[in-house]
C-alpha cells in the first residue's frame, strides 16, 4: 500500500512512522508513506496555501489551487484508490472502515488546517471524509497518522500469527478480555487461576466471558450494533 499525505506540517510526521510496526512494514516493503509539503505547490511568493473566508468570519481556509495542483500532480504519475480529507466533520472511524480501507492499493490524505478547506475541493477530489473523533484538533496530521497506524497493521504480512489483527479488540465488535504477565502475585493481586491451569478450552471460554462483561459494561452500544 502507499499513502500519500498531503500536508503543510511534514516535519510533524517524520517520526510516527518510523518505529515498531510501521517501521516494519515499511522496510518489508508492505507500506511505504510519502510526506508531500502543500506550500511547495503554491503559487504565491510567499508560498501562500491559505486565504480569509468569503462572506466574513474568523479563521482561514486552505485555498483551492495549491491542492488541486498537488493532487493533479500525484494523480500524474497513478491512480488513486482514494483521496481521504481529515476533518471532525467526517465519517466516524472505526474498525470495519479500516479492514475496508486496508485493501487499497494508493491512497491520498489530505490534512486540513485551520477553518478547513474550500468547499470546492471536496467537491472535486474528496472521495471519503474520515474524523477520528468527536472533537477538533489543531491540524489533521495527527488524524492521519492514527489512520495509517490502525490500516498499516492490518496489511497482510505486517503481523505475525501471534499478534494477529484478528484478535483485536473491536474485530468482532467486542473489547479484548484483560491479560496478565508474570508476576503470579502483584501487591497481593493474584492473576486469575484459570490462566494459570494451562486448560485451553477452560482459558479460551474464560476470555470470551470477559470480552463480553467487558463490552457489555464499557461499550453496551457494540452490542447493540
Ligand atoms: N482535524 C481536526 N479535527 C479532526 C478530527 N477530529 N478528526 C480528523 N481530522 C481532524
Amino acid at each position: 500500500m502507499r499513502i500519500d499525505i498531503i500536508t503543510v506540517l511534514p516535519e510533524l510526521l517524520e517520526s510516527p512512522f518510523n518505529h515498531s510496526i510501521l517501521k516494519r512494514a515499511k522496510e518489508k516493503g508492505l507500506l511505504e508513506v510519502n510526506l508531500i509539503n502543500l506550500r511547495e505547490f503554491s503559487t504565491s511568493k510567499q508560498k501562500q496555501v491559505d486565504d480569509y473566508q468569503y462572506g466574513g468570519g474568523a479563521g482561514m481556509v486552505m485555498m483551492c489551487e495549491p491542492i488541486s495542483n498537488c493532487i493533479e500532480h500525484l494523480k500524474k504519475d497513478r491512480t488513486y484508490d482514494e483521496i481521504i480529507y481529515m476533518t471532525p466533520d467526517g465519517e466516524l472511524m472505526n474498525q470495519k472502515m479500516m479492514n475496508t480501507l486496508s485493501l487499497r492499493q494508493n491512497i491520498i490524505i489530505l490534512c486540513g488546517h485551520y477553518k478547513g478547506i474550500d468547499e470546492r475541493i471536496r467537491q472535486l477530489y474528496i472521495t471519503k471524509e474520515i474524523s477520528i473523533g468527536d472533537y477538533v484538533l489543531s491540524g489533521g496530521e495527527l488524524a492521519a497518522a492514527i489512520f495509517v497506524d490502525a490500516v498499516g497493521r492490518l496489511l497482510p504480512g505486517v503481523l505475525n500469527d501471534e499478534t494477529s489483527a484478528l484478535f483485536d479488540s473491536f474485530q468482532d465488535d467486542m473489547l479484548s478480555p484483560p491479560v496478565y504477565t508474570r508476576p503470579e502475585t502483584f501487591k497481593e493481586l493474584k492473576v486469575p487461576e484459570v490462566l494459570l491451569s494451562g486448560h485451553e478450552k477452560k482459558i479460551n471460554e474464560w476470555r470470551h466471558e470477559q470480552a463480553i462483561e467487558r463490552t457489555k459494561l464499557r461499550r453496551p452500544d457494540l452490542l447493540e450494533e
